[in-house]
């Protein structure tokens, strides 16, 4: 184990395992639909890699970079896109993929904007899901884990670009954050 990280929260296991559920699931609800994923860089770039394989139907995936944390460990509530969509997603059955969903205002932000689009449908996933840190009672239509509210790192989530290749998901130790 890192020795930031205080302990492990998710083993890369139980996400791997759990990523294949997900899959069998959303294969199952998109049968015969025109999916596009969507997948906020870069934190997501690891759980969509393994997600749209375990997604066993026709499907495209673009990238779209978005932030809204600077370098702390709490939402700036602005979400600032850097990089936009480059497919057409028009008629199209949109996945949004994300790490995790905390306050909900990046989920909240970048459906009204691909809405702009008129997809056919919309719906978000998250890996990771904060419920208790919610301000927007939005919810993701698919989550992984629910976990509570502690800041975690790894399997692509990071602390200031830190710790996103950690195979597993742990919960940092807060004295690398409140020393910053
Ligand atoms: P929201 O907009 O507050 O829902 O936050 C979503 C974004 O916050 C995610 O894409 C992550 O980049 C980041 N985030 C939220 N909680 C954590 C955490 O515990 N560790 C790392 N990143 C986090
Ligand atoms: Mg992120």
């Amino acid at each position: 184990m890192h020795n930031d990280v205080a302990k492990v929260l998710l083993t890369k296991e139980e996400i791997s395992a759990r990523i294949q559920s997900l899959g069998a699931e959303i294969t199952r609800d998109y049968a015969g639909k025109n999916i596009v994923v969507v997948v906020l860089l870069k934190g997501a770039a690891w759980f969509a890699t393994d997600l749209t394989r375990a997604i066993d139907l026709p499907l495209r995936v673009d990238f779209m970079v978005a932030s809204s944390y600077g370098n702390g460990t709490s939402t700036s509530g602005k979400v600032q896109v850097k990089l936009e969509c480059s497919e057409n997603l028009e008629g199209k059955d949109v996945l949004l993929v994300d790490d995790i969903i905390d306050s909900g205002v990046t989920f909240a932000a970048i459906s009204d904007l691909l809405k702009q689009s008129k997809p056919a449908s919309l719906k978000t996933v998250a890996l990771c899901d904060k419920a208790e840190r919610r301000i927007n009672g939005l919810d993701a239509d698919y989550v992984g884990f629910k976990i509570p509210d502690e800041f975690v790192v790894g399997f692509g989530l990071d602390y200031a670009g830190d710790y996103r290749n950690l195979p597993y998901i742990g919960v940092l130790k807060p004295k690398i954050y409140t020393k910053a």
